[in-house]
């Protein structure tokens, strides 16, 4: 869910909404903005669909109004009503929040809320919990108040005998603060504030911040003042546009050649991968005897990729684990283990506590993030943050590729300093990772070729993606993207596993997009690839330009200029990334907002 709250001398109304549609890609169910009037009286506006929907009835009525907060939801704790869209109300008490109350079945009969409450959300339990404790001083009740609470919070408070006031908290859920001329502002993320500041901080767990006209002061839950740490963001508000593209997720393809190198180049010396920046030392990449990595969704297949180059190089075990589960497998994990957690927004709450629980068992976490300060990366042992800037599409891309990119990195300096390379191996190594910059640009022009290649696979229900080895792990990411995207089943398989009983589902023209990019089982990737044809499918074959492939055996070449097997994945990930695109252009979807899906999960 996205979070916004705002004091100053601007149209409150018309900040709020912007900022909401900056924040939409974090939940787009329904959305709600709270204000506080000339006369110091609150309004509230909620609205089932997207920001657009409750930007025409806000404007059809507009309340002139410095102060206010508002939200747009991915619904958990409740179906997706205007009931149950924030902000909620309950007395002098108007709030809204990200993560999930774990205990509002209690907090609902301590405080005898049956029966008084109007939605299904944990949300209006918290809100009518403050609303009993409130006495009249924010700072004390909110302090009571967190003291009754269990669970994952963001909140940001206006209390109807404070107006011109904003109160934030948080727990876990991410929040950000910044103040300039043009007023006060509090998100639940950077991207929403970059229009106003380039400075800002991250709120502390366990501080209050009051939003006043044009401050944001934080304090101890005593209400004693304190420092924040000013953070200043290296993004600038152009990358949070479209810039001339349809989509944001057709920019963020673009500019994935770009960003490679924005996280390659800073960290080469003397063409050698550098980590002293990060402050790693090599002396840990020297002495660990195995490796997990642990992500979710995009992040999690990038770890797969990493995988596949790093244990048959190092000769050391890697494991990649899915976060959710990593948590409650009783992982066996010690400090010889180096536990590498992959994030984009470093916010998602299932990797964050698997981050915990490997620290917790002595392992040493370097984390690889793209968003500067966020909870992962403050919670890490060692932070590579990837300069990806930020990526609005909901569908990762860029993200994916730079995660990779520092992946590598990574690998390269451990092979160095455990001896497997040379310096000169290092240096080639590192050259070829970044002349993957200009292959992902050769994909991208060839996007008209690929525009018409999904023409004839549209409109088929279900889509296999096959591959072996490191093809595998792209053929995973393949197929969640045209999942996310185009609604599409889609569905990725080693290739020499189909036979074992998805074959089964292979008739008369169904599409199977075959990777073979891996020279070394390029022959067996091609048996299975027969194994289809013969059963009629329809075979999208993605191989390295250089390879010779036997007539008959795909419908459709798409070839990428001619890598070493450990870098194919680069333009392999613009190859797949734009199928997933022109599919759900194609089929007229919402590109970058696909339904039931956020950006950032700060649930569990
Ligand atoms: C969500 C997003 C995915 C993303 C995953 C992990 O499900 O929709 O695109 O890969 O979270 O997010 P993270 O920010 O941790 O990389």
């Amino acid at each position: 869910c996205g979070i916004i709250g705002y004091c100053g001398p601007l149209d409150a109304q018309t900040v709020l909404l912007n900022g909401l549609t900056q924040l939409e890609y974090r939940g787009y169910d329904s959305a709600g903005i709270a204000l506080f009037d000339e006369n110091s009286k609150i309004h509230f506006i909620k609205k089932v669909g997207k920001v657009a929907a409750l930007r025409k009835v806000c404007e059809e009525d507009p309340i002139v109004s410095h102060c206010g907060i508002g939200h747009t939801r991915w619904a958990t704790h409740g179906g997706v009503t205007s009931e149950n869209a924030h902000p909620h109300v309950a007395g002098k008490v108007t709030m809204i929040h990200n993560g999930i109350i774990e205990n509002y079945h209690a907090l609902t009969a301590k405080y005898h809320l049956e029966g008084k409450l109007h939605s299904q959300t944990d949300t209006e339990v918290a809100a009518a919990t403050l609303n009993e404790i409130y006495n009249g001083d924010p700072f004390s009740s909110i302090h009571e108040f967190l003291r009754q609470l269990e669970g994952s919070y963001a909140f940001c408070i206006m209390f109807e005998d404070r107006p011109g006031e904003i109160y934030a908290v948080r727990n876990v859920s991410p929040l950000v603060a910044a103040y300039t001329a043009s007023g006060a502002m509090i998100a639940s993320d950077l991207t929403a504030l970059l229009p106003y500041s380039k400075k800002y901080f991250v709120v502390p767990e366990g501080k209050i911040v009051q939003l006043t006209a044009y401050h944001a002061s934080l304090y101890e839950l005593d209400g004693t003042k304190v420092e924040p740490e000013i953070l200043e963001a290296s993004w600038n508000t152009d990358a949070a546009m479209k810039n001339g593209f349809p989509h944001f997720m057709m920019k963020e393809i673009h500019e994935q050649p770009e960003v490679l190198k924005k996280t390659i180049l800073p960290r080469l010396t003397k063409g050698l991968p550098d980590l002293s920046d990060e402050n790693i030392p090599d002396e840990l990449l020297k002495r660990i005897t195995n490796i997990r990595v642990i992500a979710c969704g995009t992040a999690m297949h990038a770890g797969m990729v990493a995988r596949a180059l790093i244990e048959p190089r190092l000769r050391i075990p890697v494991t990649v684990s899915i976060a959710s589960e990593f948590r409650y497998e009783e992982p066996l994990i010690d400090d010889s283990t180096l536990t590498i957690v992959i994030s984009q927004s470093g916010e998602t709450i299932d990797t964050l506590a698997a981050l915990r629980l490997a620290r917790e068992c002595g392992s040493t976490v370097i984390s690889v993030v793209n968003v500067k300060g966020s909870t992962i990366a403050r919670e890490s042992d060692y932070v590579i943050y990837t300069h990806g800037g930020p990526e609005i599409a909901v569908a990762s891309t860029k993200a994916y590729t730079v995660q990779i990119a520092a992946l590598y990195l990574l690998f390269c300096r451990m092979a160095l300093v455990r001896g497997v390379y040379t310096e000169e191996h290092a240096e080639q190594f590192m050259s070829d990772l970044l002349n993957c910059a200009s292959a992902m640009e050769t994909m991208i022009r060839d996007e008209n070729t690929i525009n018409e290649i999904v023409t004839h696979i549209v409109n088929y229900p279900d889509v296999f993606f096959i591959g072996r080895g490191m093809d595998y792990a792209f053929s995973l990411e393949g197929a969640l993207k045209l999942k996310e995207i185009s609604y599409i089943h889609a569905e990725a398989y080693a290739a020499g596993e189909l036979k074992h009983g998805t074959i089964a589902l292979i008739t008369d023209h169904v599409p199977v997009i075959a990777i073979a990019t891996q020279k070394h089982i390029f022959a067996k990737t091609i048996s299975n690839i027969r194994e289809v044809k013969a059963r009629g499918a329809y075979v999208v074959l993605l191989v390295t330009e250089d390879t010779a492939v036997d007539e008959g055996i795909a419908d459709v070449i798409i070839r990428i200029p001619k890598e070493d097997d450990k870098f194919t994945v680069f333009p392999i990930a613009v190859v797949l990334q734009l199928i997933a695109y022109y599919a759900s252009v194609q089929k007229g979807l919402d590109v970058d907002q696909p339904r039931n899906l956020a950006k950032s999960v700060t649930v569990e």
